[in-house]
């Protein structure tokens, strides 16, 4: 039973309370979500609170005045909880010893941990599995012969984010399992050249359903899948500001920067080997010394003022440690390990007259066993939102597939192929981020994702005057996406139809506008010529 507190009374506010905190949402307007105490502590005689908002990303947990709480409708921590708070006050998390908090603050690196494989998306049962088409067509000759044809397809056709138009019929439940992704796609096209539609199966289990993603990124909730490690430390951001380079940046979430560090008001990275410092002075004195003006590695691509380095984390050991506390601090869901052997680290850098400086990076496993290409992505704050993010990913997209440069020339730009179709042939690799995805990271590669299977379809020709055709492995080869995250991009983009047996992707007239004016918004793109890579077969290495 939760206790309200009596608002007359002088209560003491304890960690684990709940109540409504003032703040400011996106459109600059006051609200009072409810929020969870974390800790509290008093400066200068005055108290203040670090408060979680409750079904709110954690990055914008903050410490706040007295004045914020609403104490009318306070409430004490439940009774019942088990785990006590580092005061030993019952609260909603479990906490760690003093001792727990002194080996976390240990410099060390960063790689994600490896959850459970998320479910699968399914196609349907094999009865339904024989190969379907995917036919360019006009409007007017479009192949649905009766009115109920007709009426369907209309409905198809005049809703902007195309439905799904048979409804599960008894007896014909298409079970989720991950079978026939050989199963062709049929396409329709209308009057607009572009417009093309395409058919597939709807998964039934997916996790990626389009219910529920958000087309901003979610404020509410956490995708954490374990929380074990985490506690009343580590929940709560550690560092105030981070100088690198000409940039002031405000950590998002706990980094394990050394105890001592956490209580600069500033503290300094060099922004070149990401060596943490105390002072601006002792930042100045190592400048005299550190050579670097780029990260450590081989630069491995270059155009324009864009690099990539290619940083093995065995050979550059303290850099990519440095990195991966810094990335920490905007990376909520990754576990700590001590050990970067296992990662080659990309980072992408831009180039001016001082040198070239860090804008974001991934990491990678140098062996995957459930074939992820991406472990850690991160554009840093300052250079968010300016599609830095999707160059990353396209670079790491490049590279999954790069068994030859000319494989990944087509990957990387299927439309310069003569034909789409012919690109199904190309054998490749495919890959996918490491799962969860954080709230940012998943709207970034489902917008990713949708342009680049868009680009595929709407490239899609006739074939002899056939509507085109393709399957979700054909669409996943292409493409170098994994099966599963093509068919949840399918459903997200509500493309998904079933019509007489047949799985239908539609293309709407407002989908291949909304992809066009997107894709004229992606100026800078990944140029396969530029990159000077050559794959490495880690498997057949005795040792990383
Ligand atoms: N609000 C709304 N949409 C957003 C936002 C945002 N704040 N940030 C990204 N997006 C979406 C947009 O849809 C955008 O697509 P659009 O151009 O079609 O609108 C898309 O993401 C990509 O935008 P970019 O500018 O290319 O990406 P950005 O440089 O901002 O980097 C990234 C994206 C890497 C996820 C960045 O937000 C980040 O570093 N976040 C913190 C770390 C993180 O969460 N990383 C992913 C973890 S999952 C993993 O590591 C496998
Ligand atoms: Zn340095």
């Amino acid at each position: 039973m939760t206790k309200m507190a009596d608002s007359g009374s002088s209560v003491e506010i304890v960690e684990g309370c709940r109540l409504p905190v003032l703040r400011k949402n996106q459109e600059h307007e006051d609200e009072w979500p409810l929020a969870e105490i974390l800790s509290v502590k008093e400066v200068s005689g005055r108290k203040l609170y670090y408060v979680h908002y409750i079904d709110f990303n954690k990055r914008l947990d903050e410490w706040v005045t007295a004045d914020r709480l609403d104490m009318k409708k306070l409430q004490f921590p439940k009774k019942e909880a088990k785990t006590p708070t580092k005061n030993g006050l019952p609260g909603s998390r479990p906490s760690s010893p003093e001792r727990e908090l002194k080996r976390k603050v240990e410099p060390v690196p960063l790689v994600p941990q490896v959850p459970p494989a998320p479910p699968v998306a399914s196609l349907p049962a094999s009865t339904e599995a024989s190969p379907a088409a995917v036919y360019p067509a006009a409007r007017e000759t479009n192949t649905f012969k009766t009115r109920e044809d007709h009426d369907q397809i209309s409905s198809l056709t005049t809703n902007g984010t195309a439905r799904r138009l048979i409804p599960s019929q008894p007896g014909r439940k298409r079970k989720a399992n991950c079978g026939p992704t050989d199963e062709m796609i049929k396409v329709l096209q209308y009057n607009k050249p572009q417009s093309a539609s395409v058919f597939l199966p709807p998964p039934e289990d997916s996790q990626d359903s389009s219910d529920g993603i958000p087309s901003a990124p979610r404020m509410t909730g956490s995708l954490v899948s374990d929380r074990s490690h985490d506690d009343i430390v580590t929940r709560m951001k550690n560092i105030e500001c981070i100088e690198l380079g000409r940039h002031r940046l405000k950590p998002w979430y706990f980094s394990p920067y050394p105890q001592e560090l956490t209580s600069l008001p500033i503290l300094y990275l060099c922004e070149f080997c990401l060596k943490y410092l105390k002072s601006l002075k002792c930042l100045q004195r190592h400048l005299t010394k550190c050579n670097l003006r780029h990260p450590p590695g081989n630069e491995i691509y270059r155009k324009g003022t864009i690099s990539f380095f290619e940083i093995d984390g065995r050979k550059n050991k303290n850099y990519s440690q440095n990195l991966c506390l810094l990335a920490k601090c905007f990376l909520d869901h990754k576990t700590l390990y001590y050990d970067t052997d296992p990662f080659l680290f990309y980072v992408m850098t831009e180039y001016d007259s001082k040198g070239f400086h860090i804008v974001g990076y991934f990491s990678k496993e140098k062996e995957s066993t459930e074939d992820y290409n991406v472990a850690c992505i991160l554009t840093l704050p300052p250079y968010q939102r300016r599609g830095y993010g999707k160059l990353l990913i396209e670079f790491s997209e490049c590279t999954k597939s790069m068994m030859s440069k000319w494989a990944c020339y087509l990957k990387c730009y299927p439309i310069i192929c003569p034909s789409g179709y012919e690109l199904s042939k190309v054998e490749g690799k495919t890959g996918t981020p490491e799962k969860p995805l954080s709230d940012l990271g998943l709207l970034s590669y489902r917008s990713y994702w949708s342009q680049t299977i868009l680009e595929i379809l709407m490239d899609l020709k006739p074939d002899n005057g056939e509507r085109p055709q393709i399957t979700i492995n054909e669409i996943s080869e292409i493409t170098s996406v994994k099966k599963e995250d093509v068919i949840s991009t399918l459903q997200y983009l509500n493309l998904i139809n079933y019509y007489k047996g047949q799985y239908i992707l539609t293309l709407s007239e407002d989908i291949v506008d909304g992809h066009e004016r997107a894709m004229q918004k992606r100026h800078t793109r990944i140029d396969p010529k530029c990159l000077h890579f050559t794959p490495k077969d880690w498997s057949k290495r005795g040792k990383w």
